[in-house]
């Protein structure tokens, strides 16, 4: 990456995905002293000033104002509260970058809440962001500078993978895909634990040998240029018997399941989008 850009930047939460994103930063080299983050209890601002050495505070109002950047990280049924008496005691919000990290929220209501005037980004971190192996997805209104998207980059590059979408809408199906998958992954790996076990093996052999092929699998998938289809032939010979596997696999339609599995969140991601 080219020379980072440092703005400083105020987490309004404090919860596991904020704590994961700011320790991603400041573990990859991002200085400390532009890192805040406000949470109503103070053990975990104790605890993040202990491990990274960040300035906290149980006021929202202060990190905000000392913030370029606001990453609202609270659940979002408390983000109208939240935001609206940010609205009211924070001077020049039009001022500042504001990132949501929150799912389901559309840009039509964080202008409902903190004005028309506002530049947002909204991105969708999923699970493996914790472990520093995320997919992030994100979303810029109209306002946000190239500088901004660079800047919003850079913040998520450290726990992961940043994709950036043209349309709002497409973060539903991000969220289907790469906010659920991990639970289709373990549904899977769960699958083939028990297999495992059913024909003799004790949990704890089987859940290493599983969880180890799935992390071989997606680094030879991260490492190769050839297609999914490709590698699974690879090691699928003629007659053997993988293909036997794999024949009941696709008698059973995987791919299609897999195809509604993901119509099926998209949808319940659409309707959740209403509820805020
Ligand atoms: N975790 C994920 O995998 C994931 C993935 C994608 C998106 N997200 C989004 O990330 C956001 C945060 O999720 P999370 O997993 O970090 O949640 P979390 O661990 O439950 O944390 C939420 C935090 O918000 C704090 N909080 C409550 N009221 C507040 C207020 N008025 N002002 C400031 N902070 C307040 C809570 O403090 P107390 O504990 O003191 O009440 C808590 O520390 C959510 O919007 C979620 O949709 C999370």
């Amino acid at each position: 990456m080219s020379a980072k850009e440092v703005r400083t930047i105020g987490f309004i939460g404090a919860g596991n995905m904020p704590q994961s994103i700011l320790g991603g930063m400041i573990k990859g080299g991002y200085p400390a002293k532009h890192v805040l983050a406000s949470n109503p209890s103070r053990p975990k601002l104790d605890l993040l000033e202990e491990k990274y050495g960040i300035y906290t505070s149980q006021d929202n109002h202060e990190i905000a104002r000392k913030a370029d950047v606001i990453v609202l990280s609270v659940k979002p049924q408390l983000m109208r509260e939240v935001c609206e008496d940010l609205a009211a005691h924070v001077p020049d919000l039009d001022k500042k970058l504001i990132v949501s990290i929150a799912a389901g929220l559309r840009f039509a209501r964080y202008y409902e809440f903190l004005g028309d005037d506002i530049t947002l980004i909204r991105c969708m971190p999923n699970t493996p962001s914790l472990v520093g192996a995320g997919v992030s997805g994100l979303v810029a209104d109209g306002k946000a500078t190239t500088a901004d998207k660079d800047f919003v980059t850079q913040v998520f590059d450290y726990v992961g993978l940043t994709i950036w979408l043209d349309e709002e809408d497409a973060i539903d199906v991000l969220g289907a895909v790469a906010g659920s998958g991990p639970a289709y992954f373990f549904e899977f790996m769960h699958g083939l634990q028990r297999a495992a076990e059913e024909l003799g093996f004790d949990a704890e052999q089987a859940r290493a040998m599983v969880q180890q092929t799935a992390l071989g699998a997606a680094k030879m998938a991260c490492e190769s240029d050839l297609s999914l289809i490709e590698l699974r032939k690879q090691v699928t010979s003629k007659g053997g018997s993988t293909a036997k596997g794999i024949e009941v696999y696709q008698n059973a339609e995987l791919t299609d399941i897999s195809k509604r599995a993901v119509e099926a969140a998209v949808a319940r991601n659409q309707e959740m989008a209403k509820l805020f």
